[in-house]
């Protein structure tokens, strides 16, 4: 299967590292033999239809922060990705450009340009979908592809699988979680070490778990498009992040913390979707499923008739999420296999 990588950061290059480094077992259990015949970042492209030098790409990148070390017969400086997705015969586009709220670019171009060039995606951007998940949905089953997102909500926990796929027959009347793995990490340092929150946000950032625009994280946003993409695919509503409440961590204090605490709380960035939409900080009781720490996200749907369930898992973090890109792969190879 050949794949276009648009993006090359830790996602990207987690993804590549896990299928070149499980090819045996990928071709062993799925018969999927998994071809990165481009990849594209801000400076440039490299594309090889025999399919790319992985550990060179890699190492390139880790070098000079771009893939010009594949060579010039490989790597072009300079092109664009929305000319490379025309260009470049694949079946399967990976969208993972960092994300954009306001407008969804450049990742929203990407994805419609995939779409209708018949390739299949996925995204790991949570702009496009934050911003226009309803009309990309059409325009993956006008163009008959297959869009699949799991990445874009818990990292590497199946979220949108979950919910979607093993609470069949269950109604979901809402849905309340902790979404974002910068935040919870910060608040869960305050709390414990009484670290300043700009000094863990620093240490989030190094780690790779924060957005590349980190206020994205610490002002609710990445929590709210989270909301949105669950919401919209397990519930069957059509919102954008417009239509969510949002406030982040950004005005929470050590006091606020120990407040929280002297009740037998802890203070999290909550998101929630049933009566209304909104992300803001709450106190969640310290005995509560949802009060996990560190980079963890947990989520609870509340249904009917099986009561609440709560899932929890790792919600940032470059191998974790790599990990649903391919769980998403996996999914597509088998739909062509129907
Ligand atoms: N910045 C995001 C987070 C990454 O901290 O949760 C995963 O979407």
């Amino acid at each position: 299967m050949r794949i276009m990588l648009v993006g090359f950061g830790v996602v990207s290059q987690s993804f590549a590292d896990i299928i070149h480094s499980q090819s045996t077992k990928l071709a062993r259990d799925y018969g999927l033999r998994p071809r990165i015949v481009a990849a594209v970042d801000s400076s440039g492209a490299a594309i090889d239809p025999s399919g790319l030098d992985i550990p060179m790409a890699l190492k390139s990148k880790k070098e000079s922060r771009s893939l010009s070390g594949l060579g010039a017969d490989v790597y072009t400086e300079g092109r664009s990705a929305a000319d490379v997705i025309r260009e470049v015969e694949c079946e399967v586009v990976v969208e993972a450009t960092p994300s954009e709220l306001t407008h969804g670019e450049p990742g929203l171009t990407h994805v419609r340009t995939a779409m209708k060039e018949g390739r299949h995606v996925i995204c790991v951007n949570k702009g496009p979908l934050a911003l226009a998940m309803p009309a990309l949905m059409e325009l993956a089953g006008h163009n008959d592809v297959i869009f699949k997102f799991s990445g874009t909500v818990g990292g590497g926990t199946p979220v949108l699988d979950l919910a979607k796929k093993c609470l069949e027959g269950c109604t979901i009347g809402s849905i309340r979680g902790i979404l974002n793995g910068t935040c919870n990490y910060i608040l869960t340092k305050m709390t414990a070490e009484g670290v300043e929150m700009k000094e863990v946000l620093a240490e989030a950032q190094k780690l790779g778990y924060a957005e590349a625009d980190p206020t994205a994280d610490v002002g609710g946003f990445d929590s709210a498009c989270k909301l949105v993409i669950t919401s919209n695919y397990v519930m069957g509503t059509s919102m954008s992040i417009r239509d969510v409440d949002i406030k982040g961590i950004t005005e929470v204090t050590m006091e606020d913390i120990a407040s929280a605490n002297s009740r037998g709380n802890a203070l999290k960035l909550v998101g929630y979707v049933g009566d209304g939409a909104k992300v803001a900080p709450e106190e969640v009781p310290l005995t509560h499923p949802l009060n996990v720490s560190g980079t963890f996200n947990a989520i609870t749907f509340d249904t009917d008739p099986a009561g609440e369930i709560t899932l929890v898992g790792k919600g940032a973090g470059g191998r974790e999420t790599a990990s649903s890109v391919l769980r998403d792969l996996i999914e597509i190879r088998k739909d062509f296999a129907r």
